[in-house]
């Protein structure tokens, strides 16, 4: 069985929704965890949760697609836990929802700040605290909109698809460092961002449940489940791999 106790995760985008649950998941197996997330408040709730297990947590304000907050987290998790052993490279935002023809440049660039250098700063920096490590098991997040297009979205799904190329990439250079980084595709899962997205209501909700075989949203937990069993020592042979949580929308 994975042994997670007395293990250190950092968690981007651990206020919330994925990440949230995915920290509290790996809490509940005994690992010390990092939150780092631009919301002080719902960074800060999500250590009080941790500790109320009888956990360690330390919240690191973090803006991701800052590298000098990058670096920030990855000194600041070394200094209180001595090492870095999983690495959930979360954090994302959507964007707003329009056509290509008409998205704005800014918010592109935004999106690209955060969901592509974001996540490549994070890679960067933390793999070369595991190479001193002896290794460590990375996890990002990616989304069924890196595997198709998405109408209205483009740079959420372009940079989706860039996380696929990254997971890869550095599989690949670190696999014989024992470092091995996944992704995890979510489909709509029931988190804020989703409702951001359909904007509350509930005939836009039914509209994109009714895409899903499965007719409904995945949760946080059950995503949560699975990247906790991905960071684990029980599947060291799974490498640069993508998977689908989607309740069954890449099967049709
Ligand atoms: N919810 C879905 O349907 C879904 C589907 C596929 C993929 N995803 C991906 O899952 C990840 C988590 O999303 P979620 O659904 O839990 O959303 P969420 O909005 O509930 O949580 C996102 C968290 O990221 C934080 N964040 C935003 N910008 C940040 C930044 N610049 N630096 C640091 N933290 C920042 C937010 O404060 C928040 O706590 C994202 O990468 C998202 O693209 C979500």
């Amino acid at each position: 069985m994975s042994d997670y106790n007395n293990k250190t995760a950092i968690i981007t985008g651990g206020g919330s929704g994925i990440g949230r649950q995915t920290a509290l998941s790996l809490a509940r197996k005994g690992a010390n965890v990092t939150i780092a997330d631009i919301s002080e408040e719902a960074g800060e709730e999500s250590v009080r949760l941790i500790e109320e297990l009888g956990r360690n947590a330390i919240f690191v304000k973090t803006d991701v697609s800052n590298v000098e907050d990058v670096k920030a987290y990855v000194k600041k998790t070394k200094e209180t836990f001595g090492s870095i052993d999983m690495f959930f490279n979360n954090a994302g935002i959507e964007g707003k929802v329009t056509s290509l023809a008409d998205y704005p440049e800014d918010i592109f660039e935004k999106v690209v700040d955060i969901n592509l250098k974001g996540a490549f700063y994070g890679l960067k920096y933390v793999i070369q605290e595991m190479l001193q490590n002896g290794g460590g098991a990375i996890v990002n997040t990616a989304s069924n909109a890196a595997l198709d297009g998405s109408p209205g979205v483009s740079p959420y799904s372009a940079t989706k698809h860039s996380i696929v190329g990254l997971t890869k990439t550095a599989a690949g250079e670190y696999a014989s460092q024992n470092i091995r980084v996944n992704a995890i595709a979510p489909g709509p899962t029931a988190t804020n961002m989703m409702d951001r997205f359909t904007q509350g209501s509930e005939e836009v909700a039914d509209q994109v449940k009714s895409g899903i075989p499965a007719n409904r949203y995945g949760t946080p937990e059950e995503v949560a489940n699975f990247v906790t069993f991905l960071l684990g020592s029980d599947v060291n042979f799974t490498n640069g791999a993508v998977y689908p949580i989607d309740g069954g929308i890449t099967s049709v």
